[in-house]
């Protein structure tokens, strides 16, 4: 905590600086090894989240954090009891990180599972889908939907989310609930395009 402690030093500098110092923490934070120094890159995760754009996560080919800076007026860099509390929460939890079918042994029929897939893109200037050196291509939605009928099969309630493209989920997910729902978006490059959207939400219930 001691080094999050000291990113509030952040708030006495004047935009230009804070600018300055967060691409020097991306760089730092990039060079340093996953392994290396847990604490110290934890710390530094959470001060880029907190002061990137929008709070996004978002890596290049080689695996180092691409977000630009945010541009906050306060940004609450260290909130200790919010910390405190989501360690107490965490401390029974087990974190899986990989491919979704990795949660395969774990799903039965006590099971909630809610997948929020990097989204079909709609067209080819929304064609953001990745979040990782991996891209998420339309394979990857098949073997999705075929995991998802998987996982109904042993009994797991299903909930999903994906971008408003009814004639390709429509048909991968046929014997299940399809909604439209609209949802709001913060995260988009033109300002206009921010705000309600159409999604899909689809339940195996
Ligand atoms: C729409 S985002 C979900 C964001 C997340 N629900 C949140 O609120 O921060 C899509 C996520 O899918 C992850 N992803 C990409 N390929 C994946 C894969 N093969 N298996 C599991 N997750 C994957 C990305 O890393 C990204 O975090």
């Amino acid at each position: 905590m001691s080094y999050l402690k000291l990113k509030r030093n952040f708030y006495h500098l004047d935009n230009e600086d804070r600018k300055n110092f967060y691409y020097m923490m991306r760089d730092e934070f990039n060079k340093s090894k996953d392994k290396e120094d847990l604490i110290k890159r934890a710390s530094y995760f959470i001060y880029l989240n907190k002061t990137c754009y929008n709070g996004l996560y978002r890596v290049n080919k080689k695996g180092e954090l691409n977000v630009p800076y945010g541009r906050y007026k306060n940004p609450k860099i260290f909130d200790e009891n919010n910390l405190k509390q989501a360690s107490r929460l965490l401390k029974n939890v087990k974190i899986l990180c990989g491919d979704f079918e990795i949660i395969g042994d774990y799903a039965n029929e006590n099971s909630f599972v809610y997948f929020d897939p990097p989204y079909k893109p709609l067209n080819k200037t929304s064609s953001f889908t990745s979040y990782t050196k991996y891209n998420f291509a339309d394979d990857d939605q098949i073997r999705l939907a075929k995991f998802y009928k998987k996982l109904d099969k042993r009994g797991a309630k299903l909930m999903l989310s994906n971008s408003y493209d009814i004639e390709f989920f429509g048909k991968l997910y046929n014997e299940y609930n399809i909604k439209e729902i609209t949802a709001k978006r913060m995260i988009n490059c033109k300002g206009d395009r921010r705000g309600d959207i159409f999604e899909l939400l689809i339940m195996n219930y």
